[in-house]
């Protein structure tokens, strides 16, 4: 195994370095509010050196062949595997998911380490036909080359993978910085790349903030750049390299998602779903629902069952077993979602459950420092310009909204929001689901299942303002490599199609 000691550094062209900077940054257990451990903080100097370095190997790695370059993630599928407990608990004790979502998350970089390196052997390209007889025609892929990943907190393992695994069977070389609250688990991803052998600079690691972010995004050098997290700083990074031409981006944001539950809902799936989109990760996944839209002739009786369950989910030590909700992040989140829960009242919500401050009896003993919070659950009259119906928390805010008529009135709540990421719908009757399948505005769309879950075969992501191309699951491919229309003429005689004349024709 790499030597490291803390504080940590970076990773860069093959050897672990302090970077140039003279700060050092920790990382916080959110179920205790105590560091975990220190880094060192990259700087704009530091990022420099890896697109350099990364650049200088893109050469060497693009000539591997596809099925040596997934040799190489094969090992990092075994280093997921084997370190899969140690991992996980520090995906817990840095980002504060419970214990079978801090697994769960290794388990999906895993799988996304798999479909990519199986992937290599599969065809890559397709066999087009010619109205030409003696023309052959084929697509085929390249790498794009230096690859930037910028990842969020909330999966801090199987996100980062979503964007690497991909880019480097493809051949891409990697400039990846993980969110500075999850540095940790970017330090463990860091060592098992190192560990599996991937040649020196093909892989570079930047623990930092905002600001080497943006130094990523803003380097030229870099080819493609993929974005998981806010749609603020994902906007602003759609808008800085699209002014770069020939640079390439992919963005995965957020989302207002919503479960709607129709009159033909079976209660038990509803309350089911309802609970897992609203409260699993305490409600901080990006396809986590904040919005229930539930028809009249149910309303009644699913908000009664709701509010019961929403006051008992468990809130706890994430480390436990039985914690159903760990803490959220951070104090800035804290106090965001204390923000929304405010405004949700000012814009006339009737509180239905209200546990955000959580109770002391509930807060797990010598976990006082914690950034704890409940549910917060209410009803409100629709109006479709209400910001606490239209805006993002990233927290277990949820907001009953009760309709008539058909499912095209609840489609249309569901719509009228500027996201599109997310959502579900609860019925056994099949028009009502295949009118929402047809018709719901998001990338991910579920039918009597909880609006989160996404396995990694499939293509992840969202429309509207949640996102632009997938920097995400198999669909990655597209962000990362470029196309290339090949066509071969196996005759000396030149033809074109679209019955282009060939001849060429002189005055004589
Ligand atoms: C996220 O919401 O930030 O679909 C990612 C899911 C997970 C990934 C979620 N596979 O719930």
């Amino acid at each position: 195994m790499s030597q490291h000691t803390e504080p940590y550094g970076q990773y860069i062209d093959g050897e672990w370095v302090a970077g140039q900077g003279t700060e050092t940054f920790e990382s916080v257990n959110p179920a205790t509010g105590r560091p975990l451990a220190t880094f060192e903080r990259a700087t704009e100097a530091d990022v420099d050196q890896a697109v350099r370095a990364a650049e200088s190997a893109a050469e060497e790695w693009r000539g591997y062949s596809y099925i040596d370059r997934a040799e190489v993630l094969w090992e990092v599928f075994r280093e997921l595997r084997d370190r899969h407990t140690e991992l996980g608990e520090i995906v817990t004790m840095e980002s504060g998911k419970e214990i079978s979502e801090g697994k769960a998350d290794v388990t999906e970089a895993w799988h996304m380490v798999e479909w990519a390196a199986g992937n290599a052997r599969h065809p890559h390209g397709d066999v087009v036909p010619s109205e030409i007889a003696a023309k052959d025609s084929y697509m085929r892929r390249k790498p794009r080359g230096v690859v930037g990943c910028v990842t969020p907190w909330n999966f801090p393992v199987a996100i980062p993978f979503w964007h690497m695994a991909v880019s480097l069977v493809e051949g891409n070389t990697v400039v990846w910085k993980p969110a500075e609250q999850t540095p940790w688990c970017g330090q463990i991803v860091a060592e098992m790349l190192a560990d599996a052998g991937v040649p020196d600079g093909v892989f570079n690691l930047i623990q930092g903030f905002g600001d080497a972010g943006s130094a990523i995004v803003g380097d030229e050098r870099v080819d493609t750049v993929l974005f998981t997290g806010s749609a603020e700083v994902g906007h602003q990074i759609a808008d800085q390299v699209a002014g770069d031409p020939g640079r390439e981006v992919a963005l995965e944001m957020g989302g207002k998602n919503a479960v709607v539950i129709t009159e033909a809902a079976d209660l038990d799936v509803a309350l089911h779903s309802a609970v897992m989109s609203s409260f699993k990760t305490t409600g901080q996944r990006c396809v986590s629902s904040e919005r229930l839209i539930v028809h009249t002739d149910v309303y009644d009786e699913f908000k009664r069952e709701f509010v019961e369950l929403a006051e008992q989910v468990a809130v706890g030590d994430p480390l436990e077993e039985d914690t159903f909700m760990g803490p959220v992040i951070d104090e800035r989140q804290v106090e965001k979602f204390h923000r929304y829960n405010k405004l949700a009242r000012t814009e006339g919500a009737t509180v239905l459950v209200d546990r955000a401050d959580l109770p002391p009896a509930q807060i797990p003993e010598d976990h006082e420092d914690g950034r704890w919070v409940g549910p917060f659950v209410y009803e409100i009259e629709y109006d479709p310009t209400l910001r606490c119906l239209r805006e993002e928390v990233f927290g277990p805010h949820v907001a009953l909204i009760e309709y008539e008529g058909s499912v095209d009135r609840a489609i249309e709540i569901h719509n009228n929001v500027s996201y599109g990421l997310a959502g579900s719908i609860i019925s056994d009757d099949y028009r009502q689901l295949n009118r929402y399948r047809d018709h719901g505005e998001v990338g991910l769309a579920y039918a009597n299942l909880p609006c989160i879950g996404a396995e990694v075969q499939l293509p992840f992501g969202g429309v509207k303002k949640s996102g632009k191309g997938a920097p995400s699951a198999r669909t990655v491919i597209e962000a990362v490599t470029e196309r290339t229309a090949w066509t071969v003429n196996n005759s000396t005689d030149i033809q074109l199609a679209q019955g282009l004349s060939a001849d060429i024709t002189t005055e004589e």
